[in-house]
């Protein structure tokens, strides 16, 4: 007997403020005007800590959301993973956090670290231990507070970036017509510099001399990144279609990484995808990193874009680098 991953379930959580352009261009030499012709965001979601919006109550949210659509509870889930870079804290980790929120006590938990990747990586190994048969249900959780590590002096990348999480959940099943096909993860820690947050952790922590605060906050040589965010999801997509003897003509739909308008367009047009084949949310939330994959999911799906047998492509980049492709067939 053969067991597969079903995808039966997905949620995601926003913080409640809301940043606009505009704001930006109240405190930076910036204009509403290029932000969304260079990038297509308008807005995004930004916590308020004094509030108690973090990482583990945005997933939080996400999670139940998730759970509510899949139909389980938290006692009937076995692994939570999170995947971000921006846990509240590194011990315990953000999964360690929701499984005592969500009363998953039966659970194993932990954080992955693969940026914008860390939801298709997750998906990946909660995929694998399914198909084993050693775990019957897992979270898949992917999302960050990127505001936490967002440098506001530096217009080319602070008006990037939002808050926000999203969740899947995983079941077993025996039915082959309703699982994740394939993923296909890759990285190339060479191009690491590109796309950093220098300070803050063991090499230079926040109480050695050489602290900086604003190198605890994202680096990015955003040129390059989007040279190759382009390349490899194009090529990420490509390979994944191959290897499962697919091609673009057999897939419903498409969800690229949401950081910028112009990359999702160039993936779509190099592989000559119909624009009504995939979900555009970048306007509203910025490049979420971990999250982006799961609220388009999760969209799409309660818009009625995609639906049960559809078959999906989604595809991501990001710091590491890391980037990821995988096959879904809903
Ligand atoms: O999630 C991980 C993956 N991340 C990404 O994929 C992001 C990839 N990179 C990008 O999306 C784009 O490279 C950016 C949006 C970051 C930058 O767009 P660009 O078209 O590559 O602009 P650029 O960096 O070549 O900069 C062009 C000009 C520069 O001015 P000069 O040197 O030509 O005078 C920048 O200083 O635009 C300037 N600029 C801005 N101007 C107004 C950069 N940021 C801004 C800004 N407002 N916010």
């Amino acid at each position: 007997m053969s067991y597969y991953s079903r995808i039966i379930g997905v949620g995601s959580g926003f913080p409640k403020g809301v940043m606009t352009n505009q704001d930006f261009e109240k405190f930076l030499d910036t204009t509403d005007e290029w932000i969304r012709t260079r990038t297509g965001i308008e807005t995004r979601f930004i916590a308020d800590r004094s509030k108690g919006e973090t990482t583990v109550s945005l997933a939080e949210l996400a999670v139940q959301s998730a759970l509510k659509h899949a139909g389980v509870q938290g006692s009937d889930i076995d692994l939570i993973i999170m995947g971000t870079v921006t846990p509240d804290t590194v011990m315990p980790c953000v999964a360690n956090q929701l499984q005592a929120r969500i009363g998953a006590k039966r659970a194993f938990t932990f954080d992955l670290q693969a940026a914008c990747s860390g939801f298709l990586y997750a998906m990946s190994i909660a995929d694998l231990y399914i198909r084993s048969g050693t775990v019957r249900n897992a979270l898949v959780v992917g999302g960050e507070t990127l505001s936490s590590v967002t440098d506001y002096r530096d217009r080319s990348t602070c008006v990037l970036f939002g808050d926000g999480v999203g969740a899947a959940v995983l079941t077993r099943s025996e039915d082959d017509q309703h699982r994740i096909v394939a993923t296909k993860l890759y990285s190339d820690g060479t191009y690491g510099d590109l796309l950093c947050i220098p300070h803050g952790y063991t090499k230079v922590p926040t109480y050695s001399a050489e602290y900086r605060e604003d190198m605890h906050k994202i680096k990015m040589q955003g040129g390059e990144v989007f040279k190759l965010a382009t390349r490899n999801m194009v090529e990420a997509s490509k390979e994944i279609l191959r290897e499962n003897k697919l091609t673009t003509a057999d897939v419903d739909f498409f969800i690229f990484h949401q950081a910028n308008m112009r990359i999702i367009d160039l993936c779509m047009r190099t592989l000559n995808i119909p624009v009504e084949k995939t979900w555009l949310n970048v306007a509203k939330y910025g490049n979420t990193s971990a999250a982006t994959l799961p609220v388009c999911l999760e969209e799409a799906w309660k818009a009625g874009k995609v639906k049960p047998g559809d078959l999906i492509l989604m595809a991501t980049f990001g710091g590491g680098l890391t980037w990821a492709s995988s096959l879904v067939r809903l």
